[in-house]
């Protein structure tokens, strides 16, 4: 578990996974992604999840605010994979309902991920990925001091070739072991 002064992170529990069904299925949080989820796809993937994050200490953690007990969205710290055109393929990533949106939980709660990765995990560098009309997930990539090369934008093999959403961009944050002191 990751405590923020306003978040916990936490492993998946069964009263997580109607709301991750029910904002999966929601237009307005799946904009920028080629399709809304059904329902036994996001059953599955929370199964999937839990295990994950159970077997490796990391992966797709649960947000939870500590005003609103319960499920407010997902941050991940995660291995890619796919075979991407870039390294290295360890990723930062969010998901949350409308309702937690536009008060700075994703930021929130990534930073806190990332400071994981970076001093417990030891990684040494993680990206972030998006559609290019995300702007709104491209700038809590920036305030996260992440930076983006535009030379290093992609096609997404996951996506439909000549769809809207295939473009994608890659922003990148590396460990400095002088932030440690
Ligand atoms: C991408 C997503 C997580 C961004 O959420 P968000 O709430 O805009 O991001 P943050 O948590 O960083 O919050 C920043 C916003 O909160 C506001 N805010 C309010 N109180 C704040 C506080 N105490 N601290 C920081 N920001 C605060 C900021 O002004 C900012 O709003 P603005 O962008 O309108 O100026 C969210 O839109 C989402 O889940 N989208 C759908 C899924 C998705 O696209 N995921 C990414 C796929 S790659």
């Amino acid at each position: 578990m990751i405590e923020t002064p306003r978040l916990i992170l936490r492993q998946w529990s069964s009263d997580d996974v109607e709301s991750w069904a029910g904002m999966n299925a929601d237009p307005r949080v799946m904009e920028f992604f080629v399709s809304t989820l059904p329902r036994e796809q996001s059953y599955e993937s929370a199964q999937w999840m839990r295990e994950n994050l159970e077997r490796n200490g990391y992966g797709w953690f649960v947000m939870e605010r500590k005003d609103r007990p319960g499920f407010s969205g997902v941050i991940a710290i995660d291995d890619i994979r796919w075979e991407t055109p870039f390294q290295p393929r360890r990723e930062i990533g969010w998901r949350l309902p409308v309702d937690a949106w536009g008060h700075g939980f994703a930021t929130e709660g990534a930073g806190a991920l990332m400071r994981y990765a970076f001093e417990t995990l030891r990684w040494p560098e993680i990206v972030a990925m998006t559609a290019t009309p995300n702007l709104r997930s491209m700038r809590v990539m920036e305030r996260l001091g992440m930076t983006r090369n535009p030379a290093e934008d992609f096609d997404h093999i996951r996506v439909p070739e000549g769809h809207p959403l295939r473009r994608h961009v890659l922003y990148r944050a590396r460990h400095l072991t002088s932030n440690l002191r």
